[in-house]
């Protein structure tokens, strides 16, 4: 009979460790705020208008034996990234923690379906603002905080390997953040701290009213090699492991999560 082979508790746990993950009230975030808490993170679920959304959420965790609480904060204004940081740190002192964490999802995004000359001024920046701009300073405002070691994870769209008509302005928005990730993944990684961007296709949620149909769903997954759409656990547990010590030494990358969408 072959011995058993030592646990080792690194693995498979993120216990101890706290994560914040932006637009966690709903669809992908939701998904990925509950994948880090079954982990044993301390999860930070932001949220934007849907307060009670986001409130399900942290029960949800706590009531499966997790540490969870809500965060709420407009990332589509400019005083967003100040309100949530100070959000979490009167949260995380509240609960006699230090004001450090480990994990930062960048997952809140809105989209705007509109072709060029259609596209306003004010839709421009605040898609940009919310997809890019804020991620960014978010980032940049977290960092005396993260501690070494820690993740960041961006959550973009496969929108930028492949054209969809009306995303002429998310497309660029997303594909600025995975610059984003390329670069700060190298000034980062004398921290220990890794940056890499996941890439959902279509995956049903608000967001996405095709993916989200019945119908129009079955359409779109014809495009998709796994031959379905994606449920938004699906982009959770690559989120996971990307926050995981499994996942330590991936940095730098985009990981498309779309079940191979117009390979
Ligand atoms: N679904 C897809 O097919 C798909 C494909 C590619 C990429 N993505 C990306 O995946 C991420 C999640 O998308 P999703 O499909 O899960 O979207 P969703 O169901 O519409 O949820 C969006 C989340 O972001 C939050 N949010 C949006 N705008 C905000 C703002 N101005 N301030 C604060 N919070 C805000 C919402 O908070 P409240 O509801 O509380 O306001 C909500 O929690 C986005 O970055 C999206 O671009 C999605």
């Amino acid at each position: 009979m072959s011995a058993a082979l030592p646990l080792d508790s690194r693995y498979g746990s993120l216990a101890g460790k706290v994560a914040l993950v932006t637009g966690a009230s709903r669809g992908i975030g939701r998904a990925i705020a509950l994948a880090l808490g079954r982990r044993g993170a301390i999860v930070a679920v932001h949220y934007g208008r849907e307060r009670e959304k986001a409130l399900d959420v942290a029960r949800e965790i706590v009531d499966a034996g997790g540490q969870a609480f809500v965060l709420g904060a407009d990332l589509a204004a400019t005083e967003g990234v100040r309100v949530l940081l100070d959000g979490l740190h009167a949260a995380l002192r509240e609960r006699g923690l230090p004001e450090a964490f480990d994990i930062l999802v960048n997952n809140a995004g809105e989209g705007l379906r509109a072709r060029i000359a259609e596209v306003q001024s004010e839709d421009y920046d605040r898609i940009m603002q919310v997809n890019l701009k804020t991620p960014f300073f978010l980032i940049q405002q977290s960092l005396p905080y993260l501690r070494d070691g820690g993740r960041i994870v961006n959550i973009s769209s496969m929108g930028t390997r492949a054209a969809y008509p009306r995303m002429s302005v998310y497309a660029p928005a997303k594909a600025g953040l995975e610059a984003l990730t390329l670069v700060l993944a190298a000034e980062l990684g004398a921290r220990g701290i890794t940056v890499n961007a996941v890439l959902p296709g279509a995956t049903a949620t608000d967001l996405n009213r095709d993916a989200n149909d019945p119908v129009a769903s079955q359409v779109v997954a014809q495009s998709i090699a796994l031959g379905r759409v994606g449920q938004p656990g699906d982009i959770a547990d690559i989120v996971a492991f990307l926050a995981s010590h499994e996942g330590r030494w991936i940095t730098g990358q985009k990981i498309d999560a779309s079940g191979g969408q117009r390979l």
